[in-house]
């Protein structure tokens, strides 16, 4: 490759990554671009400020005071779950949540409940590494 070609590539290259700078830093911006949350987005952020998972698991991670909560949706249901978060036991507290934080707080245990099944202790592991349940 000759000299010029490669000072034409070189040019070529800086006026493309110049040109789209100009363009990046041209396009307007009105600043009222917000992120929309779901409720089981504001249920995630319930779960790490009042810090379940500091007792809980989610597939296994997580503190071992209590039971793994990623299929408690499914194995015991909403009035159960509501049940424990509105009374709490001698080991767990009874969160102040209102309505809206404990439905929120549902539905993420329900979208969890939906990525999987964390039962470890009932899958098979054959011989070759492959898991069975
Ligand atoms: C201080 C530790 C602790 C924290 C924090 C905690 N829990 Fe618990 N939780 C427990 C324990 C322990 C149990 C099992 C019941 C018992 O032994 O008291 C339990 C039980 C539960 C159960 C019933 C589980 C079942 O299998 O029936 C649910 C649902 C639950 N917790 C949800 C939550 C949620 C949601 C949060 C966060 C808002 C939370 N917990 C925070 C300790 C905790």
């Amino acid at each position: 490759m000759t000299d010029k070609i490669k000072s034409t590539i070189l040019f070529t290259f800086i006026f493309m990554f110049l040109c789209y700078s100009f363009y990046l830093y041209k396009k307007s911006y009105d600043g009222t671009a917000t992120v929309s949350e779901s409720p089981a987005d504001k249920g995630k952020r319930i779960w790490q400020e009042k810090n379940c998972n500091a007792c809980h698991q989610v597939y296994g991670l997580g503190g071992y005071l209590g039971p793994d909560l990623t299929n408690i949706y499914s194995s015991r249901g909403e009035a159960h779950i509501k049940a424990f978060l509105q009374s709490g036991t001698n080991i767990m507290p009874a969160f102040a949540l209102n309505d809206d934080e404990v439905s929120q707080l549902l539905a993420y245990l329900k979208s969890m409940d939906a990525t999987g099944v964390a039962a470890p202790d009932k899958l098979k592991i054959n011989y070759d590494g492959t898991i069975e349940r």
